[in-house]
């Protein structure tokens, strides 16, 4: 073998692997970019005032701030773990998770709550973000779960 053929081939070669190389990076690149602009997308900021209105047009059929009605009651939801007020009797859907709830999850329970936890006796949705986040901010503004 002749020495600047041997070299062709190697270089060649090495050209294939960094080729392969940046392909790779790419594709391993390009879910971490989705994922980092999917956490940065924020929540619009929600107007607690409006959210009262919007609460007793939508919510209070089923909620109140302090009593458990059809539905749970909601003053101190913001921050308290899903499905745990005692003497509220929660679907099977609802009792088995574990999690907090925070805006982002309350943002993502009022879009579609069949969606976000199937199984949940809640039907009815809020299409609106910033409705969502109004509302969101009025659950927010009762920390001690009074009518305050
Ligand atoms: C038609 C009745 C009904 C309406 C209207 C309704 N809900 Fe509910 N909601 C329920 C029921 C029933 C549950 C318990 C669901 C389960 O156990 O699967 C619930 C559960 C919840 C929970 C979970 C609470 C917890 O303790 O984990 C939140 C938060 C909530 N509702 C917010 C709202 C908000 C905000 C509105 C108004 C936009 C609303 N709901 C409107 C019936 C309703």
């Amino acid at each position: 073998m002749s020495l600047p053929s041997f070299l062709a081939r190697n270089l060649g070669s090495a050209v294939g692997w960094s080729a392969a190389f940046a392909v790779l990076l790419l594709a391993t690149a390009a879910p971490v970019l989705t994922a980092a602009r999917a956490a940065s997308v924020t929540l619009p900021k929600g107007d607690a005032i409006s959210g009262r209105g919007y609460f007793e047009d939508r919510c209070t059929g089923c909620h109140s701030i302090v009593r458990n009605g059809f539905g749970p009651r909601l003053g101190d939801v913001y921050g308290r773990r899903v499905g745990s007020v005692a003497g509220f009797q929660y679907s099977q859907a609802l009792r088995q998770k574990r999690f907090v709830w925070s805006e982002k999850s309350l943002d993502s329970w009022l879009s579609g709550p069949g969606q976000f936890l199937p199984g949940t006796r809640m039907g009815i949705s809020i299409a609106d973000q910033q409705i969502r986040a109004d509302i969101i901010a009025y659950l927010k503004s009762h920390p001690s779960g009074q009518d305050e």
